[in-house]
């Protein structure tokens, strides 16, 4: 399930991670007794029945069952995969990950490119500066008022006219030219006549976070179609992760307080042109949420810029629903339209920086946003109308996080329509009525609440299990696995899966086993055992843990029993007859009383 990421890397990220300060950091957590507490995350309560065990380190919800250790949590509160999450934490931690063979080959592959996009970058500028057709592009810049201090710090190129000026300049090898084509710089048509991407354009480079180029946009020098070109998705430029401009906003401020999002390359920079250097642009794709989840690593606030028009708002609600689930407490999301026909870098040549700063600082709140352009149209007078906008306003509220945030847009919403919280929920609880556009996914993945049912073990195996995730190092007490082999029944299998994995890893903890299930059924079962407390000492576990195996093994009619309960258990307890449970209950008294024999006999 690691993958290739070392096991060994893994225990030792686990074992440094203290998962209290894990969730802590998402879910605020309030200690009781030698446990912590919180309302969970994965699905919705008002009594917290999440609890945190920083013994064990792992979590469980008694509510809907969700459970598992620091990994499991991340990605199922971030919604990440698991080599993401292993990112993550370690990335906290300040370590880093190792990586085996074949993925540090496919690394390596694309730490390759980067260096080469940074040539093509600075070739791009020297014909700028060189290029005897280089006035036509330092004139359109210029046009645009641009002074030459800006497009340095922005690296502005031109690609000169040509089918093949950075074909002949970079691709002096087979392997380079394999490279530039990975890296969307060159083009192959179908007769297989390879040529570049960017001709007669002035380009932009794009870098990472890191400032590595990525990628590069192109602007026709007039009229022509496409008015800008794009570098293609390739392995190292993914449009939905990478934002124009962030690099050099974080190189011009210490520390960002705001960053604004506006739609082009030339918004950003013309913005920078005059002082504003904050400003980012998505890459001709919509906002996401992973681009937002991005700025708000670096600061609390983003404000959206859209044009003033339909097609602007539109793109705003779009950008709103990308938001909402972004919106933890202390962050803040605004709205800022421009009138009709402008666009920033119009704006800004036209009415001053200091007009523009006070736009940004007036944006409409997300919250305004949101309320009022679900009302529009609505006669909110009318109960109907209320109705409507309960419907309307439900099922994005329901995409933001837990927290207070959310709380107080619920209350707002009551206070809108008139509506009791209560009669909210309500609206929100089934499933939700459709909305619009599809919900991305939610974070954190939310979950059923548990039917009420068995939560401690209900069969000898699930004892023994049980017995071993508390107390791991009782595996030393079966000293051959053999026997076991032949058992059957329900969960035989993982029991014997525990002890393989313990003999190879006796050092596992309770939280290691946990992340070697996670999201299996079977991990399901562990973590619902792993949450019963034990009050036995560990050398009572042991003693307990060889009986229960001792009894696998040596009382098939238990063993029947055990059948016979984990089928029923996998009925609806309403379905199971009266005397049913009668004859279990006497089947277990008779158990019990000839353990008890036994016990005396010994
Ligand atoms: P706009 O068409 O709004 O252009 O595209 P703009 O930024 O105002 O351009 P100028 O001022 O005429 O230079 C906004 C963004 O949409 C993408 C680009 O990322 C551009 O910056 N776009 C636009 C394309 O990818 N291709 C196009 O043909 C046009
Ligand atoms: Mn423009």
């Amino acid at each position: 399930m690691a993958g290739l990421i070392p096991q060994s890397f893994i225990d030792d990220l686990l074992d440094r991670a203290d998962i209290v300060d894990v969730i802590d950091r998402r879910v605020k957590l309030k200690k009781s007794g030698k446990n912590y507490m919180a309302c969970c995350p994965f699905h919705q309560e008002k009594t917290p029945s999440f609890s945190v065990n920083p013994e064990k380190q792992f979590y469980y919800c008694f509510g809907c069952g969700a459970g598992g250790n620091a990994l499991g949590f991340i990605m199922d509160y971030e919604n990440m995969e698991f080599p993401a999450a292993v990112e993550s934490l370690a990335d906290s931690l300040g370590m880093t990950v190792p990586r085996e063979q074949s993925q540090q080959r496919e690394e390596r592959g694309q730490r390759d490119l980067y260096p080469l996009m940074e040539e093509a970058a600075r070739y791009y500028q020297r014909q700028l500066r060189e290029h005897p057709r280089k006035t036509t592009a330092v004139d359109y810049l210029k046009g645009r008022g641009l002074t030459g201090e800006i497009a340095k710090r922005f690296d502005l190129g031109f690609a000169a006219p040509g089918w093949d000026n950075l074909l002949k300049a970079l691709g002096i090898t087979e392997e380079r030219k394999q490279q530039l084509k990975l890296a969307g710089m060159l083009v192959e048509n179908e007769s297989g006549r390879v040529y570049d991407r960017f001709r007669d354009r002035v380009v932009f480079p794009i870098r990472d976070q890191r400032g590595r180029v990525i990628g590069f946009g192109g602007r026709v020098l007039g009229d022509d179609k496409p008015k800008y070109l794009n570098s293609p998705e390739t392995p190292i430029f993914q449009k939905g992760r990478e934002l124009y401009g962030l690099y050099q906003a974080r190189q011009a401020n210490r520390k960002l307080e705001r960053i604004i999002i506006v739609e082009g390359y030339m918004d950003v920079i013309a913005l920078a042109q005059h002082g504003i250097d904050n400003a980012t642009a998505t890459l001709g794709t919509a906002t996401g949420q992973a681009h937002l989840e991005k700025i708000f690593r670096l600061c609390p606030e983003v404000v959206f810029c859209f044009d003033g028009d339909a097609a602007g708002r539109q793109a705003a609600s779009r950008a709103l629903e990308a938001a909402l689930p972004c919106m933890q407490d202390g962050r803040s999301a605004r709205f800022l339209f421009l009138p009709e026909g402008e666009d920033p870098d119009t704006l800004v040549r036209s009415r001053g920086a200091e007009h523009f700063s006070g736009l940004v600082a007036d944006a409409m709140p997300l919250d305004r946003f949101l309320f009022e352009s679900l009302a529009s149209g609505l006669s909110l007078d009318s109960l109907e109308g209320k109705a409507r906008l309960s419907k309307l306003a439900a099922p994005l509220l329901q995409k933001l996080p837990p927290g207070v945030y959310r709380e107080l847009m619920f209350k707002e919403l009551a206070e809108r329509t008139g509506m009791a919280t209560e009669a909210l929920n309500q609206i929100v609880a089934p499933p939700a009525a459709p909305t619009p556009t599809p919900a991305p996914a939610p974070r954190p993945r939310q979950r059923e609440p548990l039917a009420r049912g068995q939560a401690g073990p209900s069969s000898l195996v699930q004892t023994a299990i049980f017995l071993l995730l508390h107390h791991p190092a009782a595996a030393q007490r079966v000293e051959d696995l053999e026997p076991l082999r032949r058992l059957e029944g329900p969960d035989v299998a993982l029991l014997l899966e525990l002890l393989e994995l313990l003999t190879r890893r006796p050092e596992s903890t309770t939280h290691m086993l946990l992340g070697h299930w996670y999201g299996t059924e079977q991990g399901e079962l562990l973590n619902r055992l792993a949450s019963q407390e034990r009050l036995i000492p560990p050398e009572g576990i042991e003693n307990e843990f060889a009986d229960t195996i001792d009894q696998l093994l040596h009382h098939p009619k238990s063993r029947d029993f055990e059948a016979r309960v984990d089928k029923l258990k996998h009925r609806n307890y309403a379905d199971i007859s009266e005397l049913e449970k009668l004859e279990i209950i006497q089947e277990l008294r008779e158990k019990r009383r000839r353990d008890e024999e036994r016990g005396r006999k010994q």
